[in-house]
């Protein structure tokens, strides 16, 4: 002990060997303490510094149309005026009530008419409601019932803006009819909300279009900037007959990469759950999506004389390793989930996301750990964890066809949404590789996308792998720091915090997003890099607030003047060549 005369035989250096034994002791806890647990981890992204964060998401100033600062009143018509409101709900309610359910694989629309015919009813309501639209604007009919509205600017060297929604809708579930609060097909409006099939799936969107084009024209508008409307009729079932036929032809009309813009269906806005503020999402991103089938093949023969494993007992066992090992989440600076969290962390406008989790975003880019953090947090949330990682889903499965015949055939079809990171090469490849491990385990022979991938000697039984209907790669990223996003979000800043929610005292921030689904601009890539899925109106809680696809779809109708509104500000302030990237 310190002050105490030592005694004979403890030295001073002993004393110094015992201290030094000490201090390394603790030295080496320290370093178990700081990297054997995550200590040191947490330490760097507490104290460390972030890096330059400007260019992360930039808050754009409102932007207001001219013809706003000069007269308000029409686009207050819009969203306040009673007459307006009625004949909103008319028309719209009028929609929904012509059948455009459509089914899946269906023929095109030359081998099968009848089962297209349908639509022309809706063409007719469409001629009736929108008298100027019909008489102003030159309309083209591609493969016989999308329709493409040309509304012809003044100033040809204008990219025209493109505004795109779907005429059909998913199927009413015959079973489910009567768990309807109202008729899917009635168009009702309960005072607040107007329900039925296509409500916000979205006829909403198409008639809102209209609707603006109408009411400018009855105002006498004339754009410089073309503005080009254009509505496939089966984006319920990939697009595959109509919107395919519409790029072709919009391609072939306008050229590659000729459009402003492209606004399609999409997220609107909503409140974020981190900063517990209104927030805008566009989509600028797609997953990619592939849909695989194995069959099996293996010889039949009597059922009381079984091998040891069936077709049916081999494919229930790649269907369980197939589930045992789902893929990896992956986040990285190109999907627009981490572009979202960024925008909440550098924002948050009510300082609601803490000090830890806020430097974690904003160094998940590059810090691995940080990443885990981040990812751990959106994968808690079931609607969120897709979005950085592929998905799969095993959908169909069949086999057998009698109770006393071994199944010769079985065939299992696994969903997936390839992650913006991966890619549909990669899940092909992945896929290959837990076949091969099963088919080893039984001495199967595998085939896939068309080449012998193993090859076993004397083989009891062959896997043949195959890509079921078009695969897609994600969706080429929409930029983010040029002028079109720019508009985008300033416009929407105006619209809703001018004239939605003057109350409110923080900006709204655009912030980037993507879609675990697709939407018809799978086909529209060339047409321009700058697709934005979205359709701007509140909705709190998407699940809870529209059904989309289910029982009692339904729109807040005030949701719907909204977008009237956004569209009607928005073709006015794009208006210009201000609002081009070259600017
Ligand atoms: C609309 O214009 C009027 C008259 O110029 C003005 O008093 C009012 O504040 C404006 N409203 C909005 C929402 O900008
Ligand atoms: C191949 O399989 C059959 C039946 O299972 C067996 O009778 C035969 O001996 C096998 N031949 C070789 C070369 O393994
Ligand atoms: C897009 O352009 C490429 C290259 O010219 C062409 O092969 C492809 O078919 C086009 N895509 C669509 C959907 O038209
Ligand atoms: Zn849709």
């Amino acid at each position: 002990m310190i002050g105490l005369p030592l005694d004979n035989n403890s030295s001073v250096s002993e004393l110094w060997k015992k201290k030094t034994t000490a201090v390394a002791g603790a030295v080496v806890v320290l370093l178990v303490v700081l990297f054997g647990t995550n200590l040191f981890n947490y330490l760097r992204i507490e104290i460390a510094p972030i890096g330059n964060t400007e260019s992360l998401c930039p808050l754009n100033e409102p932007i207001v149309p001219k013809s706003f600062l000069k007269d308000n009143s029409s686009v207050l018509t819009i969203l306040h005026d009673k007459r307006y409101r009625k004949e909103s709900i008319a028309k719209l309610s009028g929609a929904i009530q012509v059948d455009t359910q459509i089914f899946d694989n269906q023929p095109d629309v030359p081998d099968a008419p009848e089962v297209w015919a349908k639509f022309g009813k809706f063409h007719e309501y469409l001629e009736k409601t929108f008298p100027l639209v019909y008489q102003h604007i030159s309309i083209e009919k591609v493969n016989t019932w999308a329709l493409v509205y040309h509304w012809k600017g003044s100033d040809s060297k204008l990219k025209p803006l493109m505004l795109t929604a779907h005429q059909d809708t998913v199927p009413i579930q015959s079973d489910t009819l009567g768990d309807w609060t109202y008729p899917p097909l009635e168009g009702h409006y309960d005072g607040e909300y107007i329900y039925g099939r296509g409500s916000t799936d979205c006829k909403n969107v198409l008639i809102s279009i209209l609707e603006t084009f109408e009411y400018m024209l009855k105002e006498g508008y004339k754009p410089q900037r073309s503005v080009i409307a254009a509505f496939g009729f089966d984006e319920e079932s990939s697009g595959i007959v109509s919107a395919t036929a519409l790029a072709k032809y919009l391609e072939k009309t306008y050229g590659k990469d000729s459009m402003y813009a492209i606004i399609d269906e999409g997220p609107g806005l909503t409140i974020d759950s981190y900063t517990d503020t209104i927030v805008a999402t566009p989509g600028t991103g797609e997953k990619g999506y592939v849909d695989i089938e194995v069959e099996l093949t293996t010889p039949g023969g009597h059922s009381s004389i079984p091998p040891d494993h069936t077709s049916i007992g081999i494919m229930g066992e790649l269907a369980y390793i197939i589930e045992k090992d789902p893929y990896s989440p992956i986040l990285t600076s190109r999907n627009p989930t981490l572009s979202y969290m960024q925008c909440m962390a550098l924002h948050d406008p009510k300082r609601n996301i803490p000090r830890f989790l806020k430097r974690s975003i904003l160094r998940a880019a590059y810090d691995k750990f940080a990443n885990s953090k981040v990812i751990n947090l959106i994968q808690e949330n079931k609607l969120t964890r897709y979005l950085i990682q592929t998905s799969q889903a095993q959908d169909i499965i069949k086999g057998g066809e009698k109770a006393n015949a071994l199944p010769e055939n079985v065939k299992l079809l696994v969903n997936h949404r390839v992650a913006i990171e991966s890619s549909v090469q990669e899940v092909k490849q992945h896929f290959i590789s837990r076949v091969v491990e099963v088919a080893k385990r039984h001495n199967l022979a595998v085939n896939a996308y068309g080449d012998v991938v193993l090859d076993t000697k004397n083989n009891s039984g062959v896997f043949q792998i195959r890509v079921f209907s078009s695969p897609l790669d994600a969706a080429p990223l929409t930029p983010l720091n040029d002028n079109v996003w720019k508009y985008l979000s300033g416009v929407t800043r105006h619209v809703f915090e001018d004239l939605v929610y003057p109350e409110i005292d923080y900006p709204i921030i655009s912030s980037p997003a993507i879609m675990t689904g697709n939407t018809d601009t799978r086909h529209y890539w060339n047409l321009t890099r700058n697709i934005f899925r979205y359709s701007p109106f509140f909705v709190r809680n998407l699940l809870h607030d529209t059904h989309a696809h289910s029982v009692d779809e339904r729109l807040k109708f005030d949701a719907h003047l909204q977008l009237n509104a956004f569209f009607y500000e928005y073709i006015q302030a794009v208006d210009t060549v201000k609002a081009d990237n070259d600017n």
